[in-house]
């Protein structure tokens, strides 16, 4: 057989005859000639299959030949202006390597539960694969980001014996006889004691939250990526996050066009995403809601709906900052000149996507901090080591969470999270 090759890369092959291995994902026929659509997980192509050029035997097997079929195809490269990729294959040999009968996704409506049920399966879809594609775009594109710009990745832990984000959405594991530990919320407060010893540094990990709330933004276990600066305030936080946001969806846009056209995003809405953001306080914001008729008071945390409605009203991601420090997490510092709101920031993501990315000025103070961790109740005893960063050379930092899959949910355009990563995480879903 002839050089096996990866479909992304058959431009190179034009005239030459190379071997695809991949599966079968559609087949019509008209008589005399097959027509095989190949993907082999880098790309789709369509395999000719002639009488004259396989010999009877060959051709009678393609008749019979089912969606997820296996199989190895040798055959000539040949450039064809009206094929998706740009190219063919007039096939001379093909081979079967495993069988597949009676796949359950047909190219029929299937509804979201049966697909999730089979997402091991699903994956295998030319739209699931492409968002696939996006996500790792995105991961690599954040990593580069912070790679690039002198941030250290250092690994937070996943089992750990306190909450980070409030007690309510912790989930508990047996951690020997003795102790329950806790399933990460966020790598934040290690973050901090990281970037006191390396200086600026980010973590990147799976977090969990046993969130009850079945909407389209939420899952039980999503991907964080988190930044924390020593000697940082809040407008460095907001500028760090801004320069993230712009670099993700120019790399995407730069490289992922193709994935992007099989989504019909509109890339138009992602070229906006540029340089300065708009930055509104928090009153700003209740402001907004208000005049646009949402029964919002001042002092309440913003819902999805008014997320929705507040990210509507810009063509680029806006930049919340200066919350009531009672809606937030016990370690976002006061504003010292108005101490009733929290030096904290949330990035919303445009056209009604919501928080993308939560963050802040943390509180350096050993004594406002003893306190705020005495209001909202948490075992003081659990939170000495984090307590131990403001009796040692306490400075100013900050840094902030961003959601993976919000922000490939966003950038693609989808309508939930639970199409953006491979196997998700939710209320009513464990399985596959
Ligand atoms: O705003 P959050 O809760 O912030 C933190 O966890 C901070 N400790 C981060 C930090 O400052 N280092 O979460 C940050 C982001 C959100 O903006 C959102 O994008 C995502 O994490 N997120 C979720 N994504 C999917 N499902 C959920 N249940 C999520 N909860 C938060
Ligand atoms: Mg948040």
């Amino acid at each position: 057989m002839a050089t096996h090759v990866y479909i992304e890369d058959i431009g190179q092959y034009a005239g030459q005859e190379v071997t695809i291995k991949g599966w079968l994902h559609n087949r019509r026929s008209s008589g005399k000639i097959h027509f095989l659509t190949v993907r082999d997980g880098t790309g789709f192509i369509q395999a000719v299959l002639s009488k004259s050029a396989v010999g009877d035997e060959l051709f009678t097997t393609a008749d019979h030949l089912s969606q997820e079929t296996s199989l190895v195809v040798s055959g000539v490269v040949r450039a064809d202006a009206r094929a998706p990729s740009g190219y063919e294959i007039d096939v001379k040999y093909f081979e079967v390597v495993g069988k597949s009968h009676d796949y359950p996704i047909t190219p029929k409506e299937h509804g979201v539960d049966y697909l999730l049920d089979r997402r091991h399966l699903w994956i295998r879809a030319e739209r699931q694969q492409v968002i696939l594609r996006v996500r790792h775009e995105i991961i690599n594109a954040v990593r580069d980001f912070f790679n690039t710009r002198g941030f250290i990745l250092a690994d937070t832990p996943i089992f750990t014996p306190a909450a980070c984000e409030g007690t309510t959405t912790l989930f508990p594991a047996q951690y020997f006889d003795e102790q329950t530990a806790y399933l990460t919320q966020s790598g934040q407060l290690y973050n901090e004691a990281n970037a006191m010893a390396l200086g600026r540094v980010y973590c990147f990990g799976p977090t969990f939250r046993a969130e009850k709330s079945k909407t389209r933004r939420h899952l039980t276990e999503f991907w964080m990526v988190e930044p924390e600066m020593a000697y940082a305030d809040l407008n460095d936080v907001m500028t760090l996050a801004e320069g993230l946001v712009v670099s993700v969806v120019a790399r995407v846009l730069d490289k992922r066009r193709g994935e992007l056209k099989v989504l019909e995003r509109d890339t138009s809405k992602l070229e906006a995403v540029q340089s300065p953001f708009p930055r509104i306080s928090y009153d700003d914001a209740v402001k907004i809601l208000k005049e646009k008729g949402l029964p919002f008071e001042w002092g309440g945390d913003f819902g999805g709906p008014d997320e929705t409605v507040l990210s509507a009203q810009f063509d680029r991601p806006v930049m919340v900052h200066r919350y009531p420090s009672k809606v937030k997490a016990f370690y976002m510092k006061p504003d010292p000149d108005r101490p009733e709101v929290a030096l904290g920031v949330d990035v919303l993501a445009p056209e009604g996507y919501g928080e993308i990315i939560g963050g802040g000025e943390r509180l350096a103070d050993l004594d406002l901090l003893l306190a705020r961790i005495e209001e909202h109740k948490l075992p003081k005893d659990a939170f000495e080591w984090y307590l131990d960063l403001r009796r040692y050379g306490s400075v100013p930092h900050g840094g902030f969470g961003m959601g993976i899959e919000r922000v490939v949910a966003w950038i693609c355009g989808l309508e939930h999270v639970r199409e953006t990563i491979p196997y998700p995480r939710m209320l009513n879903r464990l399985y596959p």
